[in-house]
Formats: C-alpha cells, sequence, structure tokens
C-alpha cells in the first residue's frame, strides 16, 4: 500500500489503522502540513511531493505497491480563492501525475479524498450522489476536476493493455476529532476548522471565536455541517481497499453520518466538554460557505458495508479537546507518547 500525504490530519489516522490491520506500508509526505512524528518510526517514509513523476515512479515501479490512497493536497477554501494556481497545481496536476505513474506501473487500485465541496450549495439535504455537482470555489473544483480525471482513466482501462484501474472516492463532510488513545489528532498549523478552532480558544490560544454568519435559513440561523469521526473516516478507507481488493467496480461515495450540527450546537458542545465558556463574538457570513452541508450515506453504508462507531457530537468534541490540551504541551519535534488520554 502506498499513501499519499500519510503524515497529515486524515492521513496519520488512516496510516495507523492500516499497520494496525497488518498491511505493508510506504508513505509520502512533504511534510508541508504534516508532520514526521505522525507516522511510526518503522514505516517506510519518503518526503515527497506526490506529483513528482520521476520520485513517485521509482517507488510505485519497484512492483510491490498494490493499492494508492491519495490524500495529499491542499484543503483551506479561503486560500484557494486567493491562491487558486497553488491548488489546481497541488491538487489537480499533482494528482494526474499520480494517477499517470499509477497506469504506468500496472497499480491498479486507488482510493481518492475528495471533498462534499464538490456539491457547492445543494439545493436540498441531504445530498446524494448523483445531485448536481457544483462547486463554489477553487478548492471544491480541483477535488472534483480529479473525480472526472479518476472516472475517465477507469473507463478507459477497461480497454486498455495497461490493465484495468479501479478507483474509490471518498467525498468527506466535516471531519474532526482524535485518536483515542490520545497518540493523534489535528496538528495543522493555522487551522480554520470549526471544531479545532473551539478547541484553540477554549485553551486561551486564540482571544474569541467568531461565528461566520448567524442570518442563515435554518432554525437557529447558523450554518449546519454533517460532523464525522477522524477514526470513522478513516475506517471507510480500509473498507474501499477490502472493497477494490474483492473486485468492487469504481464508486464516488459520500463519507458523513447523515446528520447535522449547527455552529450554535457545536460551540455549546465544546464549551461543555471543555468547561471553558470561552468568548464568542457574531460577525459576518463568510464568502462561500453552504447554509447546510448533510450527506445522504446510504451508499457507503449499502456499497462498503461501512459501519461508523463514533456517531456522536460529543465524542468528537471531547477526543478533539483531549487531543488539543496535550498537543499545546508538546512541541511537535516531542510527539505525544502516551497511550492514556489525560
Ligand atoms: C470544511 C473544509 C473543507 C472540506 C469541507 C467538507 C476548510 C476551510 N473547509 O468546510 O476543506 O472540504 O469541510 O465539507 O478547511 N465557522 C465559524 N467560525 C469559525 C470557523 C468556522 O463560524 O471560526 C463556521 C463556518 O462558517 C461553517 C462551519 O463553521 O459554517 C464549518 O466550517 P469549517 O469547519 O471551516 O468547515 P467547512 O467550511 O464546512
Amino acid at each position: 500500500m502506498l499513501v499519499t500525504g500519510g503524515a497529515g490530519y486524515i492521513g496519520s489516522h488512516t496510516t495507523r489503522q492500516l499497520i494496525d490491520a497488518g498491511y505493508e506500508l510506504t508513505v509520502v509526505d512533504t511534510l508541508y502540513s504534516g508532520h514526521r512524528w505522525a507516522i511510526p518510526e518503522k514505516v517506510d517514509f519518503h518526503q515527497l511531493d506526490a506529483g513528482d513523476v520521476d520520485g513517485m515512479a521509482r517507488l510505485l515501479e519497484k512492483g510491490q505497491i498494490e493499492a494508492v490512497i491519495h490524500f495529499a493536497g491542499h484543503i483551506v477554501v479561503p486560500e484557494s480563492v486567493r491562491n487558486p494556481a497553488k491548488y489546481y497545481r497541488n491538487n489537480v496536476i499533482a494528482s494526474m501525475n499520480l494517477i499517470g505513474a499509477c497506469r504506468q506501473s500496472g497499480v491498479g487500485l486507488f482510493v481518492f479524498s475528495s471533498s462534499a465541496a464538490v456539491y457547492g450549495n445543494p439545493e436540498k439535504v441531504p445530498v446524494s450522489e448523483e445531485m448536481t455537482t457544483l462547486p463554489i470555489n477553487p478548492y471544491g473544483r480541483t477535488k472534483l476536476i480529479t473525480e472526472w480525471n479518476l472516472r475517465d482513466v477507469a473507463a478507459s482501462s477497461q480497454s486498455s493493455a495497461g490493465g484495468a484501474f479501479r478507483y474509490i472516492a471518498l467525498r468527506y463532510f466535516n471531519v474532526a476529532g482524535a485518536r483515542f488513545d490520545g497518540t493523534l489528532g489535528q496538528a495543522t498549523p493555522e487551522a480554520t476548522h470549526l471544531i479545532k478552532v473551539a478547541c484553540e480558544t477554549a485553551l486561551g490560544k486564540r482571544d474569541s471565536l467568531a461565528i461566520f454568519g448567524t442570518d442563515y435559513d435554518t432554525p437557529d440561523g447558523t450554518c449546519i455541517r454533517d460532523y464525522i469521526h477522524v477514526e470513522d473516516l478513516a475506517t471507510a478507507h480500509l473498507d474501499a481497499l477490502q472493497y477494490l481488493a474483492d473486485g468492487g467496480s469504481s464508486e464516488t461515495l459520500n463519507c458523513g453520518y447523515g446528520r447535522g450540527y449547527s455552529v450554535r450546537e457545536v460551540l455549546a458542545t465544546v464549551r461543555s466538554v471543555s468547561g471553558v465558556d470561552f468568548p464568542i463574538i457574531e460577525t459576518a457570513r463568510r464568502p462561500g460557505d453552504a447554509p447546510q452541508l448533510i450527506a445522504d450515506n446510504r451508499r457507503i453504508l449499502e456499497v462498503l458495508g461501512w459501519l461508523p462507531q463514533h456517531d456522536e457530537l460529543k465524542e468528537i468534541c471531547r477526543t478533539a479537546w483531549k487531543w488539543e490540551r496535550r498537543y499545546q504541551d508538546h512541541s511537535p519535534a516531542a510527539p505525544v507518547q502516551s497511550t492514556e488520554l489525560g
């Protein structure tokens, strides 16, 4: 198995589950936003760009890689609006190079990190996979382009000499939380995600948290999202690999729980689990935010037999909060070693 972006947030959680399940892994990561400590020492690790054609070809052509899981990518929506070229280079061109390298070296199974951002502003929720994809920012467009690339490459592979190429694209909804043993969590610098920002504010790393818009057409006026525990998302990748290895056909699948919480509900939960009434201010809407994003997850449950275990907002926030507390006590160079959360 080769994992790109395995030192990042979702990549490192999945890597850990793959190791626990007995897979042999090669991990590549530029360490742009990932951390070397997030990958166990014993793993075959290469500091490399997933779009580096020669470097990736060398790794893939060793002939021992059966499948690639491609996490590496930039994920900050506002940054993608300011600097689209960075997103097209890293999310589109690098992915295209990687898919090409897989074809060259006969790697026929691929799992891709896509995003609910491909839907843009859906006309109704929950949103199902066949609904219109109309991304409203460059980030979402780069994910959708790579989905199209995968679809076309897989279709053409059926009649090509290079062997069949099959893939699963997982459209992540809002990923949060941390590993229960306290050894992994979100360590992205300058994170923008709500639960991470809320935990940082509860710790006093930020003065206050701003709610971006309280005048949406939702019950409490704030946006609604489908928050999914990172450990359940990691499990979906293992299920996807097993499905492909068993001969399953290519699929694009929503990965969420199928229910939503408002920004206010999330903040109340973080306040409750942290015991800190951190300051919250109400500000204008953030451009590019859809009022509601909730997954219709029937397809992933059916196709992969995915069995989410941690569908509880409190559990998501509690693990995120405990990780945040531990993480601030340790520099990135000195990873959390304990197996027990305090
Ligand atoms: C996030 C990711 C995106 C991913 C998507 C999947 C970012 C910026 N966005 O989108 O990569 O594809 O999930 O659905 O990384 N909010 C506040 N105050 C804050 C932070 C957030 O009010 O300080 C609100 C936002 O306006 C939004 C909600 O919280 O309504 C969730 O925001 P966020 O955690 O950034 O995730 P998304 O933008 O939904």
